[in-house]
């Protein structure tokens, strides 16, 4: 498919999705997330791909919504279409593991888009920030939720109310990210852990994802009840068989995806 405002290419089982409207920083326009949506689509479609990274330039992921896309919408325009409900959330709805690999700025809908993928790599020059109140809005795609549970209630609400940026030292001593590595090998480094993912058994990986899900939005007791039966389910899959069968006789795994 020809997308305008992203790439996509594929590295071994690994689909790489990069934002790619350098004029506008990424900003993300109602087009961009459209095609963002189709390219998820395809890769969760495609039986070749077992993990996805979301990536943009070096100088942003993206600087936020499209400003200037938003500027003179009414409340009924934006209330009637859903802005942003509609597209957005694609992303957390995928069920294939989808890797953040932040270089630059990351503000307002870059953050919290970064923050719907399932963990967030960050290169050393990569900024977060919700922004939204110095122009006279607030975080509408799930920042003053999600940034709440990575770096807890004072940060984020630091962050929310003043538009304060946080460097990648920063966001990795808050927990927003997992791990800082340097800007040149930010896509490598991205591709070689969803490479890693794409190599174990993609049902246990799927389980094991919804299972960590699952702890943002149950009570714990339910949490749990939820993850040991999970557990109990990997049991029935073949390669549960063959990923203890390998490390009993010594030898690599040969998962099937069964
Ligand atoms: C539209 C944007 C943009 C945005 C940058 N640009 N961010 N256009 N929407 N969010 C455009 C600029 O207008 C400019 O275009 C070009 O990108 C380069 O940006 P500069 O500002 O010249 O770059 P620089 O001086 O390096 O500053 C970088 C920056 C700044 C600090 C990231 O661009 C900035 O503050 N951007 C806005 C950040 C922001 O407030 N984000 C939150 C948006 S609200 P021209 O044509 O002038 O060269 C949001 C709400 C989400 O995200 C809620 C859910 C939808």
């Amino acid at each position: 498919m020809a997308y305008e405002n992203i790439t996509v290419e594929t590295h071994r089982h690994v689909g790489l999705i990069t934002l790619n409207r350098p004029k506008a920083l990424n900003a993300l326009c109602s087009a961009l997330i459209r095609e963002l949506g189709q390219a998820l689509d395809a890769f969760e479609a495609d039986d070749e791909i077992g993990a996805i990274v979301l990536t943009g330039s070096e100088k942003a992921f993206a600087a936020g919504a499209d400003i200037k896309e938003m500027a003179s919408k009414s409340f009924i325009d934006a209330y009637l279409a859903d802005f942003i409900t509609n597209g957005w959330e694609r992303i957390t709805t995928c069920r294939k593991p989808v890797v953040a690999a932040v270089a630059g700025f990351a503000l307002g809908g870059g953050c919290e888009v970064a923050m719907m993928c399932d963990f967030i790599l960050a290169a050393d020059n990569a900024k977060f920030g919700q922004p939204e109140i110095t122009i006279g809005t607030i975080p509408g795609a799930g920042g003053t939720q999600r940034l709440v549970r990575a770096v807890g209630k004072a940060k984020a609400m630091e962050m929310v109310l003043t538009g304060r940026m946080i460097d990648a030292v920063e966001a990795e001593r808050a927990g927003l990210v997992s791990r800082v590595v340097p800007l040149a090998e930010l896509i490598d480094e991205a591709v070689k852990v969803a490479d890693k993912i794409a190599s174990l058994s993609r049902p246990v990986v799927l389980l094991a994802k919804e299972a960590v899900n699952a702890a943002f939005e149950t009570p714990l007791a339910q949490g749990i009840r939820f993850e040991r039966r999970l557990f109990h389910a990997t049991f029935a899959t073949e390669d549960q068989k063959e990923g203890m069968a390998a490390f009993i006789e010594k030898r690599s795994p040969a998962f099937r995806n069964r």
